[in-house]
């Protein structure tokens, strides 16, 4: 029998991981399925305990799951600690082991696929919750000028960047000034586009040069591109790039073999408008 691997999450019909995974596992001859299980609210456990007891190799974790991923973990990467969530799971000598990858997915994405190095470019991003607290790390490890966190609860936008100030140039946007100049690139972590509604930031910070980047994937023009669009930002971006760079790191560890990316990227990507 193939070995078996699962996205866990409520919902998981939209998701693309399992289409992913099966273009990786044939582009690598790797023997294995990939499958999407549906836990009810509260029942990430037993699922994920029922898909190792039935000899599942690994997985991945999606919403609302990740903390409780974080919490079944018997051991965490530095990744997964800082990002204080887990997205990635192989169990190994009876143990689980717990990956986060978000953050590293989407700055691969940034970085390689969209071309735009992040080492001294002045970066903002909105939101202050599990997703933009994976990308901290890995943004400030590529050495920008500025990374400036903006949150419509300020208290959780002040309390991330503490977390952060000792790993390089975090700061707490100042929203009278924000509109002033615009960013290299802007980064919607919030969850807003989830429900049609877009993050309050000024038309100001996106400019010609900058890249508007939507974490969700699979949404077309979100109210928040638009307004970047709108706002004379040339270059759009949603999460799909994150979700296979994300992917493709996650394989390689569950299996020593890293697929490329091209491939997934061109049969998964999705005009935004
Ligand atoms: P995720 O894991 O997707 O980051 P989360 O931890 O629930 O989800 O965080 C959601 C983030 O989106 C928060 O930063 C939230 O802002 P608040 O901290 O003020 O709640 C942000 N968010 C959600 N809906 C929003 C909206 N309509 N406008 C602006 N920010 C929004």
């Amino acid at each position: 029998m193939s070995d078996r691997y699962a996205l866990f999450g409520n919902p998981v019909k939209q998701s693309k991981s399992p289409a992913l995974h099966a273009m990786f596992a044939r582009a690598t001859g790797q023997d294995m399925s990939y499958e999407a299980i549906e836990a009810p609210p509260g029942g990430f456990a037993e699922a994920l305990a029922a898909f190792r007891a039935a000899g599942g190799r690994g997985g991945n974790v999606t919403a609302p799951f990740k903390l409780e991923a974080f919490a079944a973990a018997d051991w965490l990467s530095p990744r997964a600690e800082s990002a204080g969530a887990v997205n990635t799971l192989k169990f190994e000598d009876g143990r689980i082991l717990a990956d986060n990858v978000d953050g590293l997915g989407l700055r691969r994405d940034v970085e390689i696929n969209l071309a735009r190095p992040l080492a001294g470019r002045r970066v903002l991003i909105l939101g202050a919750g599990g997703a933009a607290r994976g990308a901290l790390q890995p943004f400030l490890e590529a050495g920008p000028a500025e990374l400036v966190l903006l949150n419509r609860t300020v208290a959780k936008a002040e309390a991330l960047v503490e977390r952060v100030r000792a790993l390089g140039p975090i700061a707490l946007a100042d929203r009278a000034r924000l509109g002033e100049q615009a960013f290299d690139i802007v980064v919607n972590a919030t969850s807003a586009s989830l429900f049609g509604q877009r993050p309050d930031v000024a038309d100001g910070v996106f400019g010609p040069e900058t890249l508007a980047y939507e974490l969700a994937y699979g949404k077309g023009l979100t109210p928040f591109l638009a307004q970047g669009r709108a706002a004379g930002a040339r270059q759009l971006a949603d999460g799909v790039g994150m979700l296979v760079e994300q992917g493709a790191e996650g394989f390689a560890w569950w299996r020593g073999v890293r697929p490329g990316t091209a491939e997934a990227l061109a049969a998964l990507r999705v005009p935004l408008a």
